[in-house]
C-alpha cells in the first residue's frame, strides 16, 4: 500500500517549500497540484478565454492534456507535451487559476489525474481539497495556514529578492480576495478536512514546520 500526505492551505502558507523538503526526507514523491491547475488556466489564457466564461471554459479545457513528468527530482509540468514549468508562475495564471479551478469540468479532470498519481506511489501532496476530496483516506492529513498579513510579507520578500517592485498592502488584498474565492466557491471549497491537523506557520520557521510534520508521520 501507498503512503500518502496531504496538505491543504491558503495561498502563500508555505505548502509547497514544505512539502518538497518532506518529500525529499521521507523518499516520497511531490505533487504540486496548484500547478495543474495553472498550467490549464494557461492553456485557457492563450485560448482568450476570460474568467467568467464557464461554458467555454467546460468545453475547452477538454483540449488540454495536462501531464506530470519528474526531472532530477522536480516535478515538470507538461502542457500538450510542451514544459510550462517557466511560465505558470505569474500573478496573471494564478489569478486565472484561481477562477477557473471553480469549474467541475476543470476539476474533475485535474483530480482523476491526481489520484491516479497517489494510487501506486508514496506521494505528498499539497492544493487546497487534497484531504477532503481528492485523497479522502490519506494517511496524513494537515491543513497548513498562516496569517494573510505574513503570507504577504512572505510574497513581498520573494518579488523585492528577485528585483522586482511590490506593494506590501496591495499583495495581501490580493491575498485575501484569493482566500475569499477558493473558501467560498461551490465544488470543492478549501476547508480544514475534519481530521486534518492544524498547523498555523505565522511564527513558526520552514524546520519547525518540516519536523512537526514528520514526526506526524512516523
Ligand atoms: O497553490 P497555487 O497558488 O499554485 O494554486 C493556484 C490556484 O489553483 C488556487 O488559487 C486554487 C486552485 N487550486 C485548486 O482549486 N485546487 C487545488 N488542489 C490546487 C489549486
Amino acid at each position: 500500500m501507498s503512503y500518502s500526505i496531504a496538505i491543504d492551505g491558503p495561498a502563500g502558507a508555505g505548502k509547497s517549500t514544505i512539502a518538497k523538503r518532506i518529500a525529499k526526507q521521507k523518499g516520497y514523491i511531490y505533487v504540486d497540484t496548484g500547478a495543474m491547475y495553472r498550467a490549464m488556466a494557461l492553456f485557457l489564457i492563450r485560448e482568450n478565454i476570460t474568467a467568467d466564461e464557464s461554458e467555454k471554459i467546460s468545453a475547452k479545457c477538454k483540449e488540454a492534456d495536462i501531464s506530470i513528468e519528474y526531472r532530477d527530482g522536480e516535478q515538470i509540468v507538461l502542457l500538450n507535451g510542451e514544459n510550462v514549468n517557466g511560465l505558470i508562475r505569474t500573478e496573471e495564471v494564478g489569478n486565472m487559476a484561481s477562477a477557473s479551478s471553480v469549474n467541475g469540468d476543470v476539476r474533475k479532470k485535474l483530480v482523476e489525474l491526481q489520484q491516479k498519481l497517489a494510487a501506486t506511489t508514496d506521494v505528498v501532496m499539497d492544493g487546497r481539497d487534497i484531504g477532503t476530496c481528492v485523497l479522502p483516506n490519506a494517511d496524513l492529513k494537515i491543513y497548513l495556514t498562516a496569517s494573510s498579513r505574513v503570507r504577504a510579507e512572505r510574497r513581498y520578500k520573494e518579488l523585492i529578492e528577485k528585483g522586482m517592485t511590490a506593494e506590501l498592502d496591495k499583495i495581501e488584498q490580493d491575498i485575501i480576495e484569493r482566500d475569499y474565492r477558493d473558501m467560498n466557491r461551490e465544488i470543492s471549497p478549501l476547508k480544514q478536512a475534519e481530521d486534518a491537523i492544524l498547523v498555523d506557520s505565522s511564527d513558526m520557521t520552514i524546520e519547525e514546520v518540516v519536523s512537526k510534520i514528520i514526526s506526524l508521520a512516523s
